[in-house]
């Protein structure tokens, strides 16, 4: 089965998808951009799932490129899926772009094993992590087309919601440059 990969502008917490992607930090306790809206709009259910996994396996955090998941509570999905970007530093660029590309593959592993089979992720890092939208999005659609050709292969859909015509403009002109199968565009949600 082919996964359809979609580009989506809208609000990532109006998606009706299985796993809504969440841009966390390590601490999973929330913070503004989609974690801020994802926690707003999810409500409390989230953050005492999240607080479980801090007191239960992630003691120190969550490593950054690293996924778990938790109830997506009053969204209108059935999980989230709470993925760490790297905060982009042109120094370390080698480490921090394997780091991003792991963050979208660990985030569909986790998808994967919860039977999802729709999957909507922001451009994570790309906002507050201040990581380049152009390079940002370039890692997410490379990383994302590789992982459906191989273990993440009986997903559906995987969606890219970007908040912003810039965002999505930017994300379909990559999109065209990289001619990857299974591209769908849509426009406004
Ligand atoms: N739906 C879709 N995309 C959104 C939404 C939304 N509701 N809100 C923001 N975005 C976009 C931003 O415009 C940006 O392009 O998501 C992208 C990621 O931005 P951030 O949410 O700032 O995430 P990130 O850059 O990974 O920074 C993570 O920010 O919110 C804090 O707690 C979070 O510390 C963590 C850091």
């Amino acid at each position: 089965m082919v996964t359809r990969i979609t580009l989506v502008e809208g609000d990532i917490t109006e998606q009706q998808v299985d796993v809504v992607v969440n841009a966390a930090n390590s601490s999973l306790l929330g913070g503004g951009g989609v974690d801020g809206a994802i926690h707003r709009k999810g409500g409390p259910q989230i953050l005492e799932e999240c607080r479980r996994l801090r007191a239960s396996h992630w003691g120190s955090g969550l490593p950054t490129g690293q996924a778990v998941s938790t109830t997506a509570g009053r969204l209108p999905a059935r999980w989230v899926v709470h993925t760490v970007g790297p905060v982009y530093w042109e120094d370390e660029y080698e480490d921090r772009a394997g780091q991003l590309a792991s963050c979208y593959r660990e985030s569909l592993r986790v998808a994967a094993e919860l039977g999802a089979r729709t999957v909507a992720f922001p451009a994570v890092s790309a906002g507050v992590y201040g990581w380049p939208l152009e390079d940002a999005a370039r890692i997410a659609l490379g990383t994302v087309a590789a992982t459906v050709a191989g273990p993440a292969r009986d997903l559906t859909e995987v969606r890219f919601v970007l908040f912003g015509t810039a965002a999505y403009g930017t994300f379909e002109q990559v999109w065209r440059e990289m001619g990857v199968e299974g591209e769908e565009r849509q426009g406004q949600e």
